[in-house]
């Protein structure tokens, strides 16, 4: 008997796949990464001052033209783009092509006002499919793996971009989307998928559902998992790798810049996400003074995309607090966890303190779950921090409460803050679909 069309399909894309392996640019020299980085700036440059005015009006406005641009380093000449540009020139403002040669758009739900609006060319979503497949190998992803992607699918970059990264590398992709965690759960014990794709959160909302089925989370097919969207500690990929008994890969982007696929993590180093730096050039810089640190030094993270059509954003502020690390696994160099975005950075009684914090030290005690929520208020003129964490579910009201009197401890002497700490019964706190909210701000504007 034939092979069907789909089956020859199929073969055909694990073929591609199998030969692909690693890219050359994966292991390249930074020499030759540099001299593609530069000849690719130079035309991303270009590209956005010739057809895109408000960049161009921003550049003139400081002396900044295409043609300075003769060493990487000539990049600082240049104004950052931020968010508010994009909201400026909402919705298609910015983009560098007309809108027949824009195929997709996704949008991006700010906290307030209008979405963010990203488009792509045909090449963009070839290029987007490219680094998207090469990220999920990197993860240990094959061509002969059952992915299942429970990023949500529509006007969010999660779902689609897992989705045409998948099927890129030759893989079978599950197009579950976020929610219906029962049929999640179903899904995952029938169809017996190699790899989950969803937000870090989401994945403890499935544990739950695994839970309450009756069926031991570590006892799936599951491999390995692809987690990302929001910012997440090295602490929960220890918990999450015990509970499913998979390898948890870290995996980073932001729509303005592409969507997911700017930098994943290899499973073999797990040591921090490579950024694909033939596509996306990463800098770090001081977010108040706006100066180029040296890698190695905490800042915010800025990229300029170097190959993209529709929307090329140069020195995009991301508001991500981390820093660059040197390529391991891969030449390209990694950024390390981030600590957080400026804007969910909380400011209490004149400290400074990241959701991330309060998790790691969460999550170093045995007898608390990882869902938990951080709660701000004012009262008399000063700023009161409510940590609302959950229970394990073997545990009863007096570890609770030694729980609690310790979490308060650790958070007074690790941050420098007296919070208040309660331990609430397992399931009190509200599960994510997508990505999680941690804090809840009460305090007046
Ligand atoms: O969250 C794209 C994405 C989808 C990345 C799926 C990974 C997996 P946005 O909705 O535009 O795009 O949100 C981007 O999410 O600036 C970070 O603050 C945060 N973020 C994304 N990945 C990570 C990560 C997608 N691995 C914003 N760790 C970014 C920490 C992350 N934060």
């Amino acid at each position: 008997m034939g092979h069907t069309a789909a089956q020859k399909t199929k073969a055909a894309a694990q073929e591609f796949s199998a030969a692909r392996g690693r890219e050359p640019i994966e292991h390249a020299s930074r020499d030759e990464l540099q001299a593609l980085q530069l000849q690719r700036m130079r035309w991303s440059i270009g590209h956005a001052y010739q057809r895109v005015e408000h960049f161009r009006k921003k550049c003139l406005a400081v002396g900044a033209h295409p043609d300075d641009l003769k060493e990487l380093s000539d990049l600082a000449r240049f104004p950052f783009t931020t968010k508010q540009d994009l909201r400026d020139t909402y919705p298609f403002g910015m983009f560098a092509v007309p809108m027949s040669e824009v195929v997709r758009v996704h949008a991006s739900s700010g906290t307030t006002g209008k979405p963010t609006v990203v488009g792509y060319t045909k090449n963009d979503i070839d290029m987007w499919a490219n680094v998207m497949a090469r990220g999920i190998h990197a993860a240990g992803g094959r061509a002969t793996d059952l992915v299942h992607n429970a990023y949500g699918y529509g006007l969010f970059t999660g779902g689609l971009g897992f989705h045409y990264g998948a099927e890129r590398l030759g893989a079978t992709v599950i197009p579950m989307s976020g929610g219906q965690s029962e049929k999640q759960v179903q899904l995952i014990m029938d169809f017996q998928p190699d790899i989950i794709c969803a937000t870090p959160s989401y994945l403890l909302a499935l544990a739950d559902e695994f839970r309450r089925q009756g069926i031991a989370p570590d006892s799936t097919s599951l491999r390995i998992g692809l987690f990302g969207a929001e910012p997440w500690t090295n602490e929960m990929r220890l918990e999450i790798e015990s509970l499913f008994g998979i390898d948890a890969i870290d995996t980073y982007g932001l729509s303005e810049v592409i969507g997911p696929g700017v930098a994943s993590e290899c499973i073999e180093s797990k040591d921090g996400p490579h950024i694909w730096e033939d596509h996306f050039y990463p800098e770090i810089i001081d977010p108040v003074s706006g100066k180029v640190l040296p890698d190695g030094e905490f800042g915010e993270l800025v990229f300029t995309s170097l190959t993209k059509e529709a929307l090329p954003v140069v020195r995009y502020r991301t508001r991500d607090l981390t820093r660059l690390l040197p390529g391991s696994a891969r030449t390209m160099r990694r950024m390390d966890k981030i600590t957080g975005r400026s804007d969910d950075m909380l400011i209490i009684r004149g400290v400074n303190v990241f959701p991330s914090q309060i998790e790691e030290l969460i999550l170093k005690n045995k007898a608390l779950a990882p869902h938990y929520v951080l709660e701000v208020s004012r009262n008399s003129n000063l700023d009161q921090l409510q940590v609302m964490v959950e229970m394990k579910a073997d545990g009863d009201a007096s570890t609770g409460q030694g729980a609690a009197a310790e979490l308060a401890h650790h958070v007074k002497s690790y941050i420098g803050i007296s919070a208040e700490v309660r331990v609430v019964p397992p399931g009190s706190i509200e599960r994510s679909v997508g990505k999680a909210k941690r804090v809840i701000d009460l305090r007046p504007k």
